[in-house]
């Protein structure tokens, strides 16, 4: 297998923002409860009914900006039930995941708390499906107004004084589907109605988030920028990695085959062809890139758990999941241009998460070690790389065996994101360094490989999946030789010489 890779220095492409490595917390199984919150009575260690554990992690990993409350559980929900007295609030069933009592115990005040000890920014999704234009409105008011107000009274009454800080709200969520099964015509002029009273109080800028498409529904697209592109800051879009296409047989997290690690990696490498398609559609209506395409949900969608509650989406995590993750950040970088924001689905115990727990253990999935090898990305310059990949192949057909990006930080520090695709091979990858003078001295590296197709941590071996550091690579005259091994994740950091 032959590759071929040029990092040209001296050619900056633009900020990589750190909001696409955002993540999605919705009520939804073990998300939210559990995962995040535990109560102030819980013995979990925690602070205000947070778990400490689950926030130092995600601290650590620099956990840019979070969404919240859904989902398909936003256009269901009604915030006033989630403030107040927590005995008092209404309690009501979860139907769209697994028809559990959702007791409202976690609601807006609760979310900007978690947001703020995470010193992130807040993601707030309205409702649009089964809500009112009054409804969002008054959120609004409640979360930024200032002055006196019906709203700010409510806020100050429920023991937060001064508004909060809200940069992103969404208006609606996959109203295409849960969220309303509209037409996009319909939606955008509801859209454009909704936002109208999303209002900007004092020095709070709402950055307005418009609904956009699932995966390739190029004409939601194409509607609602057409119609609606003028009133929104950013458009979402949707796209869920399920290694047979298929929702009643998906594929399992763990135990599978060649097959579903070609197929999974396959469907990934999609995000590039879709962004890149709807981006041209973008372009269209604002040329000058105005309007931020924001991936709000994204990740590896498996069967659950066996034994596990089917609306919960509790799956595993594996060295697949971390390649999955490389590939699609760095598929991000390459269109930071459009790209602004991203949130994996979800942050802990649902889907392509980062953080597992059961009662007070937790682990981190090397889902996790990817966002935290990766973050030196966040709000680098990213820089000229082109690579040409030798393919990998099976059953007659090919995807590119090697993913690559790079980027620079504010102290000069260059840092390069490898993928190895294969599970069974090595590769050599030569990347010639251009516009730049290093010393092997000046590379060091961190790589995360798995030991089985499958490789995973479980709580009874939360570390089977780690980062170790590296050092698998040799450079002469300019020549930069790295040695990946079959199905790994490596980040170099090179330091430039004065
Ligand atoms: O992330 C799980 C669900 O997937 C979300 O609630 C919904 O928006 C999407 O269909």
């Amino acid at each position: 297998m032959t590759h071929r890779a040029v990092l040209n220095a001296d050619i900056r492409k633009g900020k990589i923002d750190r909001n696409v490595y955002g993540h999605f917390a919705e009520h939804l199984g073990r998300c939210i409860y559990e995962g995040l919150w535990v109560g102030e009575d819980s013995p979990i260690p925690n602070t205000k009914g947070i778990r400490n554990d689950v926030v130092e992690a995600l601290k650590e990993m620099q956990i840019p900006v979070l969404r919240w409350p859904g989902g398909c559980f936003a256009d269901e929900y009604h915030w006033k039930d989630g403030i107040g007295a927590r005995e008092g609030r209404k309690r009501m069933i979860n139907t769209h995941w697994g028809g559990v009592v959702e007791n409202n115990h976690f609601g807006t005040h609760e979310f900007m708390e978690l947001c703020h000890m995470l010193d992130c920014e807040p993601y707030i999704n309205g409702n649009v499906g089964s809500g009112t234009v009054q409804e969002m409105s008054e959120w609004v008011e409640y979360l930024t107004f200032e002055g006196v107000s019906p709203m700010s009274e409510l806020r100050q009454a429920n023991g937060q004084e001064a508004p909060w800080s809200v940069t992103y709200f969404g208006v609606g969520n996959e109203n295409w589907g849960c969220g309303g099964n509209m037409r996009p015509e319909f939606y955008a002029d509801l859209y454009r109605q909704y936002q109208t009273y999303v209002r900007n109080y004092g020095d709070n800028k709402i950055h307005r988030i418009a609904c956009g498409p699932n995966i390739d529904d190029y004409h939601w697209m194409e509607v609602l920028m057409r119609e609606a592109g003028r009133f929104m800051d950013s458009i979402t879009l949707h796209y869920y990695t399920l290694p047979k296409s298929d929702w009643s047989n998906k594929g399992a997290a763990t135990g599978f085959k060649e097959d579903e690690w070609f197929s999974t990696l396959e469907k990934a490498l999609r995000m590039d062809e879709l962004v890149t398609r709807h981006s041209v559609i973008m372009d269209k209506y604002d040329p000058e890139r105005r309007v931020g395409l924001i991936v709000d949900e994204w990740g590896t969608w498996y069967d659950v758990e066996p034994g596990t509650n089917p609306g919960f989406l509790y799956q595993q995590n594996s060295i697949r999941d971390a390649l999955v993750a490389g590939l699609t950040l760095n598929i991000f970088h390459k269109h930071n241009e459009r790209v602004r924001m991203a949130n994996i689905a979800q942050t802990v115990n649902v889907l392509q998460a980062v953080i597992l727990t059961e009662g007070e253990k937790m682990l981190l999935t090397p889902t996790y070690h990817v966002f935290n090898m990766f973050k030196v990305h966040q709000d680098a310059e990213r820089l000229d790389l082109s690579l040409e990949s030798g393919k990998y192949s099976f059953e007659g057909r090919d995807i590119p065996e090697v993913s690559a990006s790079a980027s620079v930080n504010a102290e000069g520090v260059i840092h390069v994101s490898l993928c190895n695709l294969n599970h069974a091979a090595a590769a050599t990858l030569p990347l010639e360094l251009r516009g730049l003078v290093a010393g092997t001295a000046q590379i060091t590296g961190t790589t995360l490989a798995g030991s089985a197709i499958d490789a995973h941590n479980t709580f009874e071996q939360p570390d089977a999946v780690a980062p170790q550091s590296f050092s698998n690579f040799t450079l002469e005259d300019g020549l930069l030789t790295v040695e990946l091994a079959p199905m790994s994740v490596t980040v170099l950091a090179i330091k430039q010489q004065a």
